[in-house]
């Protein structure tokens, strides 16, 4: 076990790379699934996240080849020349909710898919509902049993016109990649609009699949009967960049931000700057500065993408702690996503919640404390507030981070701040 030491206020000064998004990763990982081809894939983060997917596939009987052993990210060929089992089990889910993905995929490759519920973590119940409706729509029966999900289509899908009754990212992805070697045309109508699940269409249409519409209200797929090999490089990490951008808002300091790109950040990038956070965006990166000492208070509802990202809600709650004035932030993704509070609180933050808003009135300093993760973002807003609070904060359970943030200790160490890793 580990925790995070942080003695904080000093500003941060440097330069970041930013990794490869861990939420386009997880998807276009599973496209591997789908064909006996090779799929080669470049920037895919080295996270716990990434770690417990690639075991899983493994498991299923992809074959995983990393030739890149750099530090920061790997270039990984997989290949699932045969399907050697359609189970992903309760011990391998439960490590990484996002394993339902491998459901689509398994089950337009195979016509049998037997997954464990994902079951809900600390931000909510993360119902998948939707997915599989979904899969029957495409002609899948579907049926729960014993924590199970037992899906089969014996004589393959066939493609129809779904309508998402909400947007739903995970229920998104699974429906397009099961909809690729459909027989026919599959509609979706509501689909999420997130810059990862462009990327992962983007890779799906790199292997050969036919699809319209990606990012827009309605997305067509023209059913193919197989993929090819393929090569993709997944997007930059988005929420990784905001997070980064956010650090230097709450230190007061100027990070440069290498591979990020102002690309799918527009309404993060307003919020930014009606704080009082300057950027600059160069060929190769984007300059984050603090201006004044001042933060100004900021009224956000967290919505779907194009919206503030859900993903960015408690980093911007730990800034939003020191600004000069009230802030209001409402979560409206999902019904627990307020972990974080408490834990702020702890540390001097003044914060009332009523329902999914948060009325969050700035202090004029954060006190280092004894605090612990509960989840991946909200562990990272601990961070950020650590990073401004005097002396020292100590972090607990700091695995959540681990699982979205690589190098994260490395990468402020080396702009400044006063953090290291302490095993207890
Ligand atoms: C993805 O989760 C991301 N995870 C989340 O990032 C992100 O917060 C979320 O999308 C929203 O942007 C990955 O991509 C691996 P949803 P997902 O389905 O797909 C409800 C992080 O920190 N819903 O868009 O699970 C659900 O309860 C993680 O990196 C249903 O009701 O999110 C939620 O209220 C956290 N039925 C809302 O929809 C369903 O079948 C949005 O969930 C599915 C979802």
């Amino acid at each position: 076990m580990e925790k995070i030491s942080i003695s904080g206020g000093k500003p941060l000064f440097g330069k970041i790379r930013v990794s490869g998004s861990k939420n386009s990763s997880l998807p276009i990982l599973s496209c591997s699934l789908l064909t006996d081809k090779k799929l080669t894939i470049k920037g895919v983060p080295k996270l716990t996240d990434t770690f417990f997917f690639l075991e899983l596939l493994s498991s299923l009987g992809v074959n995983i080849s990393n030739i890149n052993k750099s530090l920061r990210s790997q270039k990984l060929i997989l290949q699932a020349k045969n399907i050697v089992n359609n189970k992903a089990p309760y011990d391998l889910v439960k490590k990484m909710r996002a394993s339902i993905l491998v459901l689509g995929p398994l089950l337009a490759r195979t016509g049998k898919a037997i997954v464990s519920l994902p079951g809900g973590c600390a931000i909510g119940t993360r119902p998948v509902d939707i997915h599989l409706k979904s899969l029957e729509k495409l002609g899948a029966v579907v049926s729960i049993e014993d924590g199970y999900i037992y899906a089969s289509a014996p004589k393959g899908l066939r493609g129809n016109k779904i309508v998402f009754p909400k947007i739903s990212v995970g229920a998104t992805a699974n429906t397009l990649m099961a909809s690729v070697l459909a027989k026919g045309i599959t509609e979706i109508v509501n689909p999420a609009k997130e810059p990862e699940i462009i990327d992962l269409g983007n890779c799906l249409k790199s292997m050969g699949a036919k699809i319209d519409g990606l990012g827009t209200n309605k997305i067509v797929i023209q059913g193919v009967s197989s993929l090819k090999e393929s090569a993709y490089h997944v997007m930059y990490d988005r929420i990784e960049t905001g997070t980064y951008a956010l650090a230097t808002a709450i230190t007061g300091g100027e990070i440069e931000l290498l591979g990020a790109k102002k690309e799918f950040l527009n309404s993060f990038l307003n919020v930014l700057e009606s704080i009082g956070i300057k950027y600059f965006v160069t060929d190769k990166s984007i300059i984050f500065k603090r201006n004044s000492n001042i933060l100004y208070p900021v009224e956000v509802t967290t919505e779907p993408y194009p919206g503030f990202p859900t993903d960015l809600q408690a980093q911007l709650m730990a800034v939003m702690s020191i600004a000069n004035g009230v802030s209001l932030i409402t979560e409206n993704i999902f019904e627990n996503r307020f972990m974080h509070v408490p834990e702020l609180i702890r540390m001097g933050a003044n914060i009332k919640l009523k329902g999914n808003l948060a009325i969050v009135e700035g202090v004029k300093k954060l006190k280092g404390a004894e605090v612990m993760a509960t989840d991946l973002r909200a562990s990272v807003s601990l961070i950020l507030a650590g990073l401004a609070a005097e002396e020292e904060t100590n972090i607990g359970r700091v695995y959540h981070i681990y699982r979205g943030y690589q190098n994260i200790v490395e990468n402020l160490r080396q702009c400044g701040a006063m953090i290291k890793r302490i095993k207890i």
